[in-house]
């Protein structure tokens, strides 16, 4: 059996109660070793914490906005197995990676030689002080990605002298003392580790001299020092566009992607994970709009960014954009995180929606007789410990429909030219949960009986309810069914759970007068609305399937076992 290990924040410096910005797996999620599992961010850098060993995340201890030190259990690893005789040892050493914080630098190590200079400085004299890279954990030749400075800058203490970045954190080396740059060490793309000077600053040392520096005087200096860096060299920080940039970015090359504009990427509000992820795919996060954590970029927004450039790139002229309104300008607002699950879903469904013609078929099913059925059996399920509802009768009329008219069980092949014909029935139902809507799949719906599927489709609701559905609980299914027929409504348009090329709603069924040639008969009937995906279906095809899926509930033959 998998033994469970403590994934604990590591040395992070001197920080403390630091802020976790972003949650990167779920409960359940498969990890590798040195996968990112949370996203620590403080004033001076932004860094994953990393699974010490692959496995299965059994539990979460940290959720977005908590604040969390080194020692912290952030999360709980099922090891993936590795062998009987492996195992301890290797839980052993992951224990240890995870639970003993690494190695932290000697007290004299983590200060930089700035710091013993000062002691020995008289109040308020002016000193030249080495500014070296401190204590940046295990790494070791660590890239440098931006410059922040330039000679002659006028520099306060803390601020950001040059940043660095491992594909496990993006950090700034700060400034001892405030002061001025009198020389910079080192260039973009240069290797450094703890104690490399990166720059040399006349530092005041003892807080008179700022004091007495009016704001006026400091305006005015900043002015002079940004005046000058104007002739040649980039200004530290500015974030603004200039009007020359290079075409490519207003106007890309078919399949390529705007120039990375590398000051802004060094200051974009976003994780290491996702910096490593966005440079992999060439996208500059400088225009990337972050909907995450108070702002941040996200994977999903890399992702979406890149597509709306390609679709713009191929021609398709990109999605126009929605206005992007201040709305507090109107009244009081409040902005709110979305759930991880709207989070994963949302693209999802955008992507379906705007990667697949959409049309919905609507009919009704005259359900009397299933539902005689239905409550005939009720009894004997609930004995089971199983509710019986319309849903696992509509699942097992699906496979049906599905057999008579297979092209609703196929996906369409990423060469847009073939069909993937499936010949199994995992049948997916959406379910509603206080975190968004879930897909969990049932499989081998032709292999059960209405009784397995009743009760299949209850423990795995549940399990969506209670947040425990794991991966394998929501992959391969080929047909989704959507009812929202305990709550209420008549008809609807779902959304294909694409490559899915097909999807089921259903709405409530009621007690309606049909005609049947002499008389009004009252007959329990329930709206069926199928999505399909136009490509691969026609209107004609859909008409058909629902009808026999209509006609397969109605005589409510072979659904029971
Ligand atoms: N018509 C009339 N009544 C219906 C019905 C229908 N089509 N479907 C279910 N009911 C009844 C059930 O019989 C049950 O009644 P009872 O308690 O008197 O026996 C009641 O409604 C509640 O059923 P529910 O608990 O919802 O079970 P279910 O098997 O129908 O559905 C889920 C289970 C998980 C699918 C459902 O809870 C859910 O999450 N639905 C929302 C799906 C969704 O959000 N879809 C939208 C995607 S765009």
């Amino acid at each position: 059996m998998a033994d469970k290990i403590e994934v604990k924040v590591p040395d992070i410096g001197d920080f403390d109660e630091v802020e976790v910005i972003d949650v990167l797996v779920a409960e359940g999620d498969s990890v590798e070793a040195e996968d990112g599992l949370i996203t620590l961010e403080t004033d001076k850098a932004a860094m994953d914490v990393p699974a010490p060993q692959a496995g299965k995340v059994a539990s979460l201890k940290v959720a977005s906005g908590d604040k969390v030190s080194e020692g912290t259990v952030i999360a709980e690893l099922e090891a993936a197995d590795a062998g009987a005789d492996a195992e301890p040892a290797a839980k052993d050493d992951a224990q240890e990676a995870s639970e003993t914080p690494a190695p932290s630098q000697s007290d004299e190590a983590d200060d930089s030689s700035s710091e013993s200079e000062e002691k020995k400085t008289p109040a308020g004299e002016k000193k030249e002080v080495e500014i070296t890279v401190p204590d940046i954990g295990d790494f070791d030749e660590v890239e440098l990605i931006d410059v922040l400075v330039s000679e002659g800058d006028e520099v306060e203490e803390e601020q950001g002298i040059v940043t660095l970045e491992t594909d496990k954190a993006a950090m700034d080396v700060p400034a001892p003392h405030g002061g001025t740059i009198k020389s910079v060490k080192v260039t973009s793309g240069d290797k450094v580790s703890q104690g490399s000077v990166v720059a040399v600053m006349e530092a005041l040392i003892g807080g008179e001299s700022s004091a007495a520096e009016t704001p006026a005087d400091k305006k005015d200096e900043k002015a002079a020092a940004s005046d000058k860096q104007s002739d040649e060299k980039a200004a530290p920080a500015p974030k603004a566009q200039s009007s020359d940039k290079p075409k490519a970015e207003s106007k890309p090359d078919r399949g390529s992607l705007p120039a990375i504009d590398e000051s802004g990427f060094a200051k974009a509000h976003a994780s290491p994970s996702v910096r490593k992820f966005a440079r992999e795919l060439g996208a500059d996060l400088v225009k990337i709009h972050g909907s995450g954590y108070k702002g941040r970029i996200t994977h999903d927004d890399v992702k979406k960014w890149v597509k709306s450039q390609l679709r713009g790139a191929s021609g398709g002229g990109g999605l126009p954009q929605v206005p992007d309104i201040d709305h507090s300008q109107f009244g009081d607002v409040e902005r709110v995180a979305l759930s991880r699950i709207k989070k994963i879903s949302g693209p999802r469904l955008q992507a379906s929606w705007v990667n697949a013609p959409h049309v919905t078929q609507h009919d009704d099913a005259d359900i009397t007789k299933m539902d005689a059925v239905r409550k005939a059996l009720k009894s004997d399920a609930e004995a089971m410990g199983i509710k019986m509802t319309p849903l696992a009768f509509i699942m097992k009329a699906c496979v049906h429909a599905l057999r008579e008219f297979p092209d609703f069980n196929s996906s369409l092949d990423p060469d847009g030219e073939h069909l993937v014909m499936k010949k199994y029935f995992h049948l997916g139902f959406a379910a509603d949960t206080p975190n968004g809507l879930v897909v969990p799949v049932i499989r081998d719906v032709d292999e059960k009986s209405v009784f397995d599927v009743a009760g299949e489709l209850g423990d795995l609701a549940k399990k969506a309810r209670d947040g425990k559905l794991q991966q394998k609980h929501m992959q391969g299914a080929c047909f989704t069914v959507s009812s929202l027929g305990g709550i209420g409504g008549t008809a609807f348009t779902p959304i294909v759970n694409a490559p899915e090329v097909a999807i089921l709603g259903v709405s409530k069924a009621e007690m309606k007068p049909v005609w049947n040639g002499q008389d009004f008969e009252p007959r329990l009937t329930l709206p069926l609305s199928l999505s399909y995906d136009h490509r691969v279906i026609d209107g004609a095809a859909a008409a058909r399937f629902t009808r026999y899926l209509a006609d397969v509930l109605g005589e409510c033959r072979n659904l029971v076992m």
